[in-house]
């Protein structure tokens, strides 16, 4: 029976999309193996973000060339959102792969690797303005059978300056309701404890009129004892009735991801993001006011094109006003087709990117240290998700606010709730005495 390994670069969206293309090949009669020396068929589902995420996988498709050697019938493939921009030098120039899949193109895989079976190489990167692989019911790959990402939406039309995005996964569509609420029934009934709703930007979910406020609300209804979980959202349009559901509904988690971007009104301008500072920052003091203990986490970009000293420093009083308790940090790297690449010079020297990323990656640092050690003596709800990597004797689970807590097994397994006290902390994860085996409904009568 022919093998196939997928392996997968970028965010948890690529994560979600690998586990449709196992489920079309497990269809197929293909079956999953767990390294590339041993599979048929290796797929790379890659990410164009950024120049790095970029390099690996050129990287990884050079070291795989010599598995190939002396295996002619060995099918090598890039999926994602590099398979547009890098279709020409992979396949014609350099010859490295046979195959070339965009991200709305997944259900032509069989078809594709036929045709690579007679000796052509198949290519197939058309963008769609309706695909969202509504009816296909994802292997799971990822998550321990405890967490799973359900995605709800695929493309952005919101067009950052600074963001590939648009142009590798295309434009905004929204999956039914209906087909989103049967996927978390079968993750519930599986066992599944928690479900992360995905999409580019999650607020402007549109089904006919149904909002994803509405949405959340009703995939917090399937399992009251399942977690809920949502990224990404944008500043510019996040309406109230969402921190509503946050608020109120208890399995809806108290953890908003809500990329700033930069802290300079200017910056923010040239980035095409239309929202000001002070919008931000209010946004930020509404969320913290309608959901008490609310956790935040972000996204920055340093040494955008033309950010002066005067705008970083914006940025870094922004990170030191909010305390983020987790956030993706990064300078800012050019791509092609943006409006920034076509509008503006990428002018900050790599050393002063550099610096100022560490800046802003130490301001953050001691805010959420801060945060964390401000949660010892407190309890949580803890969803155990693995054996500690450190220690076999160690679990290690996140809280309700998205926090990572590690503590002593007791007779608690993956999957289960358990109250934690914590006793410790760094900037990044929390130390903790386990209580009691515990549930959502159980730890919310008592502390809720
Ligand atoms: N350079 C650096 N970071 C980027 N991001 C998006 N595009 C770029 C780029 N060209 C970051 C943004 C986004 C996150 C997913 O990646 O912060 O929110
Ligand atoms: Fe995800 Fe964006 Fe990377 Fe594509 S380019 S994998 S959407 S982060």
């Amino acid at each position: 029976m022919r093998s196939f390994y997928i392996e997968t670069y970028g965010c948890q969206m690529n994560v979600s999309d690998s586990e449709i293309v196992n489920a079309i090949l497990v269809g197929e009669g293909l079956t999953p193996v767990r390294d590339a020396e041993s599979a048929d068929v290796i797929l790379l589902n890659t990410c164009a973000i950024r120049d790095n995420a970029e390099r690996k996988v050129w990287e990884r498709l050079k070291s795989l060339r010599s598995l190939r050697r002396g295996q002619s019938d060995r099918v090598l493939g890039v999926l994602g959102c590099m398979a547009e921009r890098i279709r020409e030098q992979v396949m014609e120039k350099e010859k490295l792969v046979d195959l070339v899949v965009g991200p709305d193109a997944y259900r032509d895989i069989p078809a594709l690797l036929r045709e690579v079976d007679d000796g052509r190489k198949a290519v197939n990167v058309i963008l769609s303005l309706e695909e969202t692989y509504a009816d296909i019911t994802p292997v799971r790959t990822s998550g321990n059978g405890v967490s799973a990402f359900v995605s709800v939406m695929r493309g952005c039309d919101n067009m950052c300056s600074f963001c590939v995005v648009p142009f590798t996964r295309g434009r905004e569509r929204s999956r039914p309701i209906a087909s989103v609420l049967d996927e978390v029934k079968q993750l519930a009934e599986a066992g599944y404890k928690e479900v992360t709703l995905l999409g580019q930007n999650v607020n402007s979910y549109n089904d006919n009129g149904l909002r994803f406020a509405e949405l959340m609300y009703r995939v917090s209804q399937v399992d009251p004892e399942m977690r809920v979980r949502f990224s990404t959202s944008h500043p510019k349009d996040f309406p109230d009735e969402l921190l509503h559901v946050i608020a109120e509904r208890p399995n809806v988690c108290n953890s908003i991801h809500i990329p700033a971007q930069s802290g300079s009104d200017s910056v923010l301008q040239r980035m095409r993001r239309p929202y000001t500072r002070a919008e931000y920052l209010a946004l930020i003091g509404r969320m913290r006011e309608l959901i008490p203990g609310l956790s935040l986490s972000t996204d920055i970009i340093t040494g955008f094109c033309g950010e002066t000293e005067a705008e970083h420093a914006e940025t870094v009083s922004l990170m030191a006003e909010v305390r983020f308790d987790l956030a993706y940090l990064f300078a800012y790297s050019e791509r092609e087709r943006t409006l920034a690449h076509r509008k503006y010079a990428d002018d900050v020297p790599s050393d002063v990117k550099q610096r100022r990323l560490q800046e802003i990656i130490d301001t953050h640092r001691k805010g959420s240290e801060r945060l964390n050690l401000a949660e010892i003596g407190t309890t949580h709800l803890v969803l155990v998700e693995n054996v500690s990597r450190r220690r076999e004797d160690q679990l290690s689970g996140r809280t309700d606010t998205n926090k990572v807590v590690i503590f002593d097994r007791t007779d608690v397994g993956i999957g289960d709730y358990v109250e934690v006290a914590v006793t410790g902390a760094t900037s990044a994860t929390l130390f903790a005495d386990p209580i009691r085996k515990s549930s959502i409904a159980e730890f919310n009568a008592v502390y809720g």
